[in-house]
C-alpha cells in the first residue's frame, strides 16, 4: 500500500516506518521536525535499504498539504504528528488545540479532498480520563475527567473521526489507544530522542543515566499500589509499531478502536530496578510529592486487538531496557 506517515521521524513513527517498509509497503513521511531530527531518515535507510520520500512540512500549513496530497494518491494515512508533552499542554493549551486538533482537521480535509478514506490515528489511554477501574477495555466511556489539554485533544480528534464516519460510509478510521511506549529498535539506530525537556518516565530515566539530570524524581510513594508508586502499562515500541501493521491489514469502513498495551502493570520502582539490572548501574532517585492528575494504576486489556487483529506484545520490560541502553550507547 502507498502510505503517508505524518510524524514519521518521531519516536513511534520512525519504528512504524521501519516495520511498514520491511513488510513491503511504499512509505512517504511528513514531519516538521519540531520534536525529531532529520538524521532519523538516514537511520531508516540504513535499517531498511530504502530512503522514503520526505516532506519537511507542517500539518498547520494547508497549502502545503494540498500540494502534497495532489501529488500522490495515498491508500492510507498513519497520523502520528502531534505535540505530546502533558505538562506543557497545561501551560499552553492553545498551542495544543491548534497543533493537534486544527492540524488534524487540515489533514482530514486534504485527505477527503483527494479521495483518501483511510486513517490510522495515534490516540492515547488518556482519553479514558479517570474511569474508576484499573483495567481498561475499549468500551469504557471516554472524555470524562481528562486532566490535560493534551488528553482532551486526543478525545476531540476521536470524536471528529466518529462524526466523519457518520457522514461518509466509506470512511475508515482505526483509533489506536497507546499505553506507555518505551524501548528502542534493537539495532540502536532509532529510539526516543526528544527535543527539550521530556515528561515521561523513560526519557527522564535516560537523561539521568546520561548524567544530564542528577536524579529521577518519583512523584509519590504513598499510592494504594504494591510498592506505593504509580503503575502503568509499558509497551515496547517495536511491538507498538507492529500493532500498526496489524491494524493496516484489517482496515474496514467505520470506526475501529483498539487498546495497544501489554496488559501488564509495572510500578515506577520496578522500572528503576529493571533499568539498574540491565545497565548494571544504580539509578539515583528521590521521592517527591504526588503530581496532580496522576492515577495510581492503569493497564490495558489488549484482548480486542488480539482477537480482531491477531496482535499482542512479544517483548518484555527487560527487552525494552536492554534496547534503550543499547540506543543510549549509540547516541553517546
Ligand atoms: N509516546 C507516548 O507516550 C504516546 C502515548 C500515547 C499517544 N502518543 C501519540 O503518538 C504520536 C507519536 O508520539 P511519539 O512518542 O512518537 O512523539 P514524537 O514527538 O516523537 O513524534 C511526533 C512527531 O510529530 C512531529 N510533529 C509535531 N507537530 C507537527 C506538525 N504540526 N506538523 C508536522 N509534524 C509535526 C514531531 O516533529 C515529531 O517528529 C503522537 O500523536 C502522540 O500524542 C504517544
Amino acid at each position: 500500500m502507498k502510505i503517508l506517515v505524518t510524524g514519521g521521524t518521531g519516536f513511534i513513527g520512525s519504528h512504524t516506518v521501519v516495520e511498514l517498509i520491511s513488510a513491503g509497503h511504499e512509505v512517504e513521511i511528513l514531519d516538521n521536525l519540531s520534536n525529531s531530527k532529520e538524521s532519523v531518515l538516514d537511520a531508516i535507510s540504513k535499517l531498511t535499504g530504502v530512503s522514503p520520500k520526505f516532506y519537511k512540512a507542517d500539518i498547520l500549513d494547508k497549502a502545503r498539504l494540498t500540494e502534497i496530497f495532489s501529488g500522490t494518491k495515498y491508500d492510507v494515512v498513519i497520523h502520528f504528528a502531534g505535540l505530546k508533552a502533558v505538562a506543557e499542554s497545561v501551560e499552553q493549551p492553545l498551542k495544543y488545540y491548534e497543533n493537534n486538533v486544527e492540524g488534524t482537521i487540515n489533514l482530514l480535509n486534504a485527505m477527503l479532498n483527494t479521495g483518501v478514506d483511510n486513517i490510522i490515528f495515534s490516540s492515547s489511554a488518556t482519553v479514558y480520563g479517570d474511569p474508576g477501574v484499573t483495567a481498561y477495555t475499549e468500551d469504557l466511556p471516554t472524555g470524562q475527567n481528562i486532566t490535560s489539554p493534551y488528553g482532551k485533544t486526543k478525545y476531540m480528534i476521536e470524536e471528529i473521526l466518529k462524526d466523519i464516519a457518520m457522514s461518509k460510509p466509506e470512511f475508515s478510521a482505526t483509533i489506536l489507544r497507546y499505553f506507555n511506549p518505551v524501548g528502542a529498535h534493537p539495532s540502536g539506530f532509532i529510539g526516543e530522542d526528544p527535543n527539550g525537556r521530556p515528561n515521561n518516565l523513560m526519557p527522564i530515566i535516560m537523561k539521568v543515566a546520561q548524567g544530564e539530570y542528577p536524579e529521577l524524581s518519583i512523584y509519590g510513594d504513598d499510592y494504594p499500589t504494591s510498592d506505593g508508586t504509580c503503575i502503568r502499562d509499558y509497551i515496547h515500541v517495536v511491538d507498538l509499531a507492529k500493532g500498526h501493521l496489524a491494524a493496516l491489514q484489517h482496515i474496514k469502513p467505520g470506526i475501529s478502536v483498539y487498546n495497544l498495551g501489554s496488559g501488564k502493570g509495572t510500578s515506577v520502582l520496578e522500572m528503576v530496578a529493571a533499568f539498574e539490572k540491565a545497565s548494571g548501574k544504580k539509578l539515583p532517585y528521590k521521592i517527591v510529592g504526588r503530581r496532580t492528575g496522576d492515577l495510581p494504576e492503569m493497564h490495558a486489556i489488549p484482548e480486542k486487538a488480539f482477537r480482531e487483529l491477531g496482535w499482542k506484545t512479544e517483548l518484555t520490560i527487560d527487552d525494552a531496557m536492554r534496547d534503550t541502553i543499547n540506543y543510549l550507547r549509540a547516541l553517546a
